[in-house]
């Protein structure tokens, strides 16, 4: 298989750039930037994208990838920082803008030179993203210059004979009109891939891969109901059959029938499912608590002792299997973000299991590959096109003290609430949407009395990473239908809510 190589150099679009590489059927991985030559040699890339970042090529403890890199005879492209540092690494000069003018920031009208690789078949003339504060004052021999714009004379560059290609804007964001049309010049025409990435094929070679790996062992997996470690379970199924045991704990903070849509969805393999009813248990240990965090704790506590339990029963099993995806391998990697909640996913890493190694099949793709794989797969489309759903489930939408009345108003509420959306074909248009409860109660007439009673609120956002989110414009008239059937259909509830702010500075959820 051809594979682009993606060195890192701290931007903030790097996740996106692999992305729109394996958008074109090639695939990629995103290392560091100080990967050894050495074992740059061993994955053998067709091409070298070096990635934008914040750092000055000019400064003495800028990052740097080995020399060696220049010498491989790989084709490369630099973006942004990975521009400056190609021109800075082949002797050109790279300095602060000094006058304003050649620092760009946003959108850029920008001319193109239509004899460069980069830029076959596309207009002369586009719009890029830009955001560099340094300029190539100098660029190095061999090179020439294949764009700028109206405050900068060097946008592009490239060597056409050493395959060596950068441009100082961001060809990877959407503001970049022709941006996916140059990576794919750069992947096709450059470094003369085929473009043989594809699901079909990635779906039998992980198969193959766990066939091999597993032999006659025995894997283990917690099953979430989730999209990743439904997709997890369905392709380890595929592979090892009956020899795959996947443990459902239902913890009774799930949603409405998610619990026999999941045990219904797998009825097609003859894997081992194990179904525990864990409500009552984890209602108990839960009582009384009303602090968010410790609430999360508990619950992420407790799944992985019920988990444990129930892998002793099971014995000693070979293989632990996790549905770890590849945002997770990338993020985990850095970790100097501030931690606003403890996120946990069921299925984190039990100690007392007695097993040999863990498998992650699913740790190279993202979360929409994961989604094609499951279709490929075949699994039903509502576990795969599953919005997201928080490990703590519904533990963190009641919001202070937990009881089985509150989860099943909430339960109720939102299964409302999903089901409007669904009529009215709204589903696709919104990355989440679900109800929450509130511990606040307040007076209502309900028929000729008074009442007293909880308030539903109902949250709705629009994201592309869940790192940020603007709150769905939801036509008056569906959430009008919600708030009706929810006051007329959930005993304990007289008012309904909508969420209008911003992520940040709230959160998704409310917990
Ligand atoms: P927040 O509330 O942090 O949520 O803005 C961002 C996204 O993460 C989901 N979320 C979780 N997912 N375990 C998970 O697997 C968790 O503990 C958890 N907490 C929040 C949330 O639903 C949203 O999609």
């Amino acid at each position: 298989m051809e594979k682009i190589l993606i060195l890192d150099f701290g931007g903030q679009y790097n996740q996106l750039i692999a992305r729109r590489v394996r958008e074109q059927q090639v695939y990629c991985e995103l290392h560091p930037h100080s990967m050894a030559l050495d074992e740059i040699r061993r994955f053998d890339p067709v091409g070298i994208i070096f990635t934008g970042g914040p750092h000055s090529v000019y400064l003495a403890d800028s990052p740097k990838p080995d020399p060696g890199v220049f010498e491989l005879g790989v084709p490369i492209l630099g973006i942004c920082y990975g521009c400056q540092l190609l021109a800075q690494s082949l002797g050109g000069r790279v300095t602060a803008a000094g006058d304003a003018s050649a620092r760009e920031y946003g959108k850029t009208e920008t001319v193109f030179d239509p004899t460069c690789a980069l830029f076959r078949d596309l207009p002369e003339m586009s719009v890029t993203w830009m955001s560099h504060g340094d300029y190539m004052e100098r660029v190095p021999e061999g090179f020439s210059l294949v764009a700028h714009s109206a405050a900068c004379p060097t946008v592009g560059i490239c060597d056409p004979v050493r395959k060596f290609y950068g441009v100082q804007f961001h060809p990877e964001v959407d503001h970049t009109e022709h941006g996916t049309d140059m990576l794919r010049n750069f992947l096709y025409e450059v470094c003369g891939a085929e473009g043989d990435w594809s699901m079909a094929d990635f779906k039998k070679e992980a198969v193959a891969a766990v066939r091999e790996k597993v032999g006659d062992g025995r894997v283990l997996l917690a099953l979430s109901g989730g999209v990743d470690s439904s997709v997890a379970a369905a392709l380890l199924a595929e592979a090892v059959g009956n020899r795959l045991i996947c443990v459902f704990v239902d913890h009774g903070l799930m949603r409405k029938n998610e619990g026999d849509e999941v045990e219904a969805a797998f009825a097609r393999w003859d894997l081992r499912f194990v179904r525990v009813n864990a409500e009552e248990r984890f209602l108990n240990r839960l009582a009384g608590v009303t602090e968010p965090e410790q609430k999360r704790k508990i619950i992420g506590e407790e799944f992985i002792r019920v988990f444990e339990e129930e892998a002793r029963k099971i014995g000693r099993v070979e293989f632990l299997a996790q549905g770890t995806i590849y945002p997770d391998v990338i993020e985990s990697g850095k970790g100097d973000a501030a931690v606003i909640k403890s996120h946990h996913n069921v299925g984190g890493l039990p100690k007392n299991v007695d097993f040999r190694e863990i498998i992650e099949p699913l740790r190279m793709l993202f979360k929409d590959e994961v989604r094609q794989l499951g279709r490929e797969l075949g699994l039903p489309a509502y576990l795969v096109n599953r919005q997201p759903f928080p490990g703590p489930g519904l533990g963190i939408r009641v919001i202070g003290e937990l009881t089985k009345e509150k989860l099943d108003m909430v339960r109720e509420a939102d299964w409302i609430f999903r089901d409007e959306i669904a009529k009215a074909g709204l589903q696709g248009s919104m990355s989440q949407y679900f109800a929450a409860l509130t511990n606040m109660r307040s007076v209502g007439v309900m028929g000729d009395g008074r009442s007293y009673d909880y308030a539903i609120v109902l949250r709705s956002v629009n994201t592309g990473d869940f790192m940020t989110a603007d709150w769905s414009r939801i036509p008056y008239e569906v959430l009008d239908r919600v708030s009706v059937r929810i006051v007329n259909e959930v005993r304990g509830v007289n008012r309904v809510l909508y969420d209008i702010t911003s992520k940040p500075p709230a959160t998704v959820e409310f917990e």
